[in-house]
């Protein structure tokens, strides 16, 4: 797959990608941890804080009414962005790691109690691994994990085959930020529903490269960060099921999610998805998020897909190509994201040496120690992913740069530095 000229004119619209690096201009190649931000987005934050900005919900006057009207449109752009059948079913949170607390402890504890289980895959980010930890040590519950095969990769089967009577819900990545594995979301929610087991699908590393629509996923509940896909920091989403959100019950409590309040009679709360926003919503970055929807449709999301999967192809190749350089995960990528390691080199070490080029990756254990652990991979890797922005000529860069790479501080120093999990 060769990568499309036609986003040559995307560069443009992002200011940071024309800033000087003490003499160098950035080779950005850290979008699984976040992503840079058009003009587009900024401009529709900006818009927000000076021609609406006000408290949602609350009063009567222009403004107010004005700040409600974008941030329930941004729910509604959310809606359709994700094919969810109704806006309510769109949760404002932080960010994928609160949507995914919110549901263990919210719905968690209504649905997994003492001796029942829940199913994480191999291969989970820590936010998708620690509340199901904490939820099973709190409700006397057991954490199972489904094993990932010889090459990193998840199965349908291998659910299967751990599903039993007692399993009460399951929780796994949709891609994953370590190797960009795909995982087969649609049939383990499939043999998942047959058992009447709902599905908590973390989107984290999806949304921005790939369309995803969530019922044909089969998804109960999906979650995702806005900073991952264009939009601003601060702000995501938790998508569930009416009838789901329905037994969930809030965590934080507080303004905005009751119509009536005693001191200690019965209280009249409001419905999902305003139960679980209490207090003082982010709404101009709700307002970014649509914003970054907006774009990300603009170019289209098929478009993007294809994009990013050919850089991290054309990376993929060169680098197996490359002596002493090994790229873990499937032959070849399924996402936008590539993780590689160099022969005796600490990730750090190239990292620090990419760097140099004005190229950023990420290094290290990629909040998923159990996962790198279960690869043999203690130190960690060196990540490059991809997005919009991205150029051939910025992989072509990358290849030289880890072409050249030395042993340096972290090898000699800090051969097992996992300061960053
Ligand atoms: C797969 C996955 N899940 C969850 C998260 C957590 O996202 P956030 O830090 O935006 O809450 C990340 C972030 O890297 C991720 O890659």
């Amino acid at each position: 797959m060769s990568v499309s000229s036609d986003f040559s004119a995307v560069r443009a619209d992002f200011p940071i990608l024309g800033v000087d690096l003490d003499g160098r201009s950035p080779a950005y190649l850290d979008n699984a941890a976040t992503t840079q931000k058009p003009r587009q987005v900024l401009d529709a934050i900006h818009d927000y804080y000076t021609t609406a900005n006000s408290n949602v919900g609350r009063s009567v006057h222009t403004l107010s009414m004005r700040a409600t009207e974008r941030y329930e449109s941004a729910r509604g752009r959310v809606a359709e962005f994700l094919g969810a059948a109704d806006k309510d079913e769109v949760v404002f949170t932080r960010g994928t790691t609160d949507s995914i607390n919110m549901v263990a402890e919210g719905f968690g504890r209504q649905v997994v109690g003492s001796g029942d289980e829940v199913l994480i895959s191999g291969m989970e980010h820590h936010s998708n691994l620690l509340p199901w930890r904490r939820l099973c040590e709190r409700v006397g519950a057991t954490l199972r994990v489904v094993p990932i095969d010889e090459h990193g990769e998840l199965t349908p089967e291998a659910f299967t085959a751990q599903i039993t009577e007692r399993t009460k819900l399951i929780a796994v990545a949709h891609v994953s930020n370590v190797q960009g594995t795909v995982n087969p979301v649609r049939e383990i929610t499939a043999e998942a529903h047959r058992h009447g087991i709902p599905v908590v699908v973390d989107g984290a590393q999806a949304v921005a490269h790939r369309p995803v629509d969530v019922q044909e996923l089969g998804a109960d509940f999906y979650c995702f960060s806005s900073h991952k896909m264009y939009g601003p920091m601060g702000v995501g989403v938790l998508y569930g099921r009416a009838e789901l959100l329905e037994r969930m019950q809030p965590i934080n409590v507080g303004g905005g999610i009751v119509r009536h309040v005693t001191y200690d009679g019965p209280n009249k709360y409001y419905k999902a998805p305003h139960l679980f926003e209490s207090g003082t919503p982010n709404i101009a970055d709700a307002v970014g998020l649509a914003a970054a929807i907006d774009y990300l449709e603009g170019i289209g999301r098929e478009q993007v897909a294809a994009h990013d999967l050919a850089l991290a192809e054309r990376a993929a190749a060169g680098l197996r190509a490359l002596d002493g350089v090994t790229v873990f995960g499937a032959q070849r990528p399924q996402g936008g994201i590539v993780s590689f390691g160099v022969e005796g080199l600490h990730p750090y070490d190239v990292g620090n040496h990419l760097n140099t080029y004005g190229i950023a990756v990420r290094t290290g254990v990629h909040c998923a120690v159990p996962f790198i652990d279960s690869l043999g991979l203690t130190i960690g890797t060196t990540r490059a992913s991809f997005g919009v922005y991205n150029t051939a000529e910025e992989v072509d860069l990358l290849l030289e740069a880890v072409s050249t790479v030395e042993k340096g501080f972290w090898s000699n120093e800090h051969p097992n530095d996992r300061s960053l999990a």
